[in-house]
C-alpha cells in the first residue's frame, strides 16, 4: 500500500503546488496561527509533501519534515534552498513507523495526510508516541460538506479517491476517539469551509490497536 502512495505522489509532485497551493493556502496560514509556535518549540510535520508550509514557520524554529515520497520531498528540498530555511530538516520516512524517540516534539502537524496514509490509526498512535506528553497535535484535513447528497456522493467516490491517493472517506472523530485524542479546538478553513484543523493535547498514552 505504501508503494502505491509512493507511486501516485511521484506523479503528483510536479503538479501538486499548482493544484493545491492556492486552494489550501488559507488552511496553512490558519494552522500556523493555531500552532502558536514558541521560540523553544521543535515541530514535526508528518507528510510534509512539497513543503508548501515550510516558508511560513518562524525562522529559527527547528522543523522536521518527513514524507514517504522522494519526489514530493525533492520539491520541499528545493523550497528549503530557495528560502534558505536552515532550520528545516527533511527525511524520507513512513509516518506509521517513525525513527524518532518517544516524547521528542512539542508540536506535530499532519496536513491533508491522515486520510491518505494506509493505516490512519497506527499513524496517529505513532504521532502520539513521538509528540511530547502534553504537547499538541494538529490534524488538518478535508472534512466534507454539510449536505446529505454530497455526503452520499463522497462515500461513493471514496474508493476512487483512495486509489488516486487523495484520501478515503471515514469518520475522523471516531478515529480520534480510537486513538484516545480529544479535540480541544476546531476551526473550519478553505473554500466552503470544507476543511478543518483539529487541535488536540497529547495527554493520553498511545495505544496500539
Ligand atoms: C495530500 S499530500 C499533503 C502534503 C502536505 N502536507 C500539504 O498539506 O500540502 C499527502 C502527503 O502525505 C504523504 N504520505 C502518505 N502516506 C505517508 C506515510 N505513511 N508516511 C509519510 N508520508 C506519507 C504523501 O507522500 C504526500 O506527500
Amino acid at each position: 500500500m505504501s508503494n502505491h502512495i509512493k507511486k501516485v505522489y511521484s506523479l503528483y509532485a510536479s503538479i501538486y503546488d499548482t493544484l493545491f497551493g492556492k486552494l489550501f493556502e488559507h488552511g496553512r496560514h490558519t494552522a500556523l496561527k493555531m500552532m502558536d509556535i514558541e521560540p523553544h518549540d521543535t515541530i514535526l510535520e508528518v507528510g510534509v509533501g512539497t513543503g508548501l508550509s515550510l516558508p511560513l514557520y518562524p525562522k529559527g524554529i527547528k522543523i522536521i519534515g518527513i514524507d514517504l515520497s522522494e519526489e514530493m520531498l525533492m520539491k520541499a528540498k528545493a523550497k528549503k534552498m530557495k528560502y534558505a530555511l536552515n532550520n528545516v530538516h527533511l527525511s524520507t520516512m513512513d509516518a506509521s513507523l517513525m525513527a524518532f524517540g518517544d516524547n521528542t516534539f512539542h508540536k506535530v502537524i499532519a496536513s491533508h495526510v491522515i486520510t491518505v496514509v494506509p493505516d490512519p490509526l497506527r499513524t496517529l498512535n505513532e504521532i502520539k508516541r513521538v509528540c511530547k506528553k502534553d504537547g499538541y497535535i494538529f490534524i488538518l484535513n478535508y472534512a466534507g460538506i454539510d449536505n446529505p447528497l454530497i455526503s452520499r456522493f463522497e462515500k461513493i467516490i471514496s474508493p476512487l479517491r483512495d486509489k488516486l491517493g487523495l484520501g478515503k472517506h471515514f469518520d475522523l472523530n471516531m478515529l480520534l476517539q480510537k486513538a484516545c485524542l480529544s479535540p480541544i479546538s476546531k476551526q473550519h478553513v478553505n473554500i466552503l469551509n470544507a476543511c478543518q484543523i483539529i487541535k488536540c493535547r497529547n495527554n493520553t498514552t498511545a495505544e496500539n490497536h
